[in-house]
């Protein structure tokens, strides 16, 4: 039986991934600003990102067309970022952000990195926007998760003092 479009969607959506905004400026200097999560790290030498971006978005032109732009991975109280990054052109306005070396980010975020374009790539009904990472800022917090079409924070067990190994249930890796 061939795959159906929802079975691929169902599929995937097991899938868990951490949640970023990427955003950079437009021809008249305005904010654009696309949640995605599909950011991955492609290359340590050179330093690069890409993520996913769908062709028949109107965030798609713009960042085809960027010589730079900023990635912010989210932190777990900012699933209203990321609701409002994909939602209506007005919900995006809303969204506070601040300028880091000219481009936009969300601030109270895990982590930002400034990139300029590298490649794009065609993938199908998306482009693959690679971007070489100039800078990266990171800060203390937990991430934002989708899993199953929701947002998620992470599980971690409270520390129990115990090493890893030691705690009931546990058994030593080799
Ligand atoms: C959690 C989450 C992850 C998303 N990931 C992507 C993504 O990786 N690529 C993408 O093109 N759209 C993604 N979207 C949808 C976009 O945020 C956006 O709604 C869509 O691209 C249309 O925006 P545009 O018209 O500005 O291009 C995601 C939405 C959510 C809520």
């Amino acid at each position: 039986m061939p795959l159906s479009a929802e079975g691929f969607r169902d599929a995937l959506a097991t899938v868990t991934t951490a949640v970023s905004v990427a955003a950079t400026l437009d021809g008249h200097g305005l904010p654009r600003v696309v949640t995605i999560g599909s950011l991955c790290s492609l290359s340590l030498d050179p330093p690069l990102v890409l993520f996913c971006l769908a062709r028949d978005g109107a965030s798609h032109r713009v960042f085809c067309a960027a010589d730079r732009f900023a990635v912010t991975v989210l932190a777990e109280d900012q699933a209203d970022v990321a609701r409002r990054c994909a939602g209506r052109r007005s919900a995006r306005f809303s969204v506070p952000l601040a300028l880091a070396d000219g481009l936009p980010v969300v601030p109270g975020a895990l982590a930002h990195l400034l990139c300029s374009s590298h490649a794009l790539v065609a993938g199908g009904d998306h482009t693959i926007v690679i971007g070489r990472v100039e800078r990266a800022e990171v800060h203390p917090g937990r991430p934002l998760l989708y899993h199953r079409r929701d947002f998620h924070t992470l599980a971690s067990p409270e520390p129990t003092g115990m090493p890893v190994g030691s705690a009931a249930g546990f058994t030593k890796a080799r």
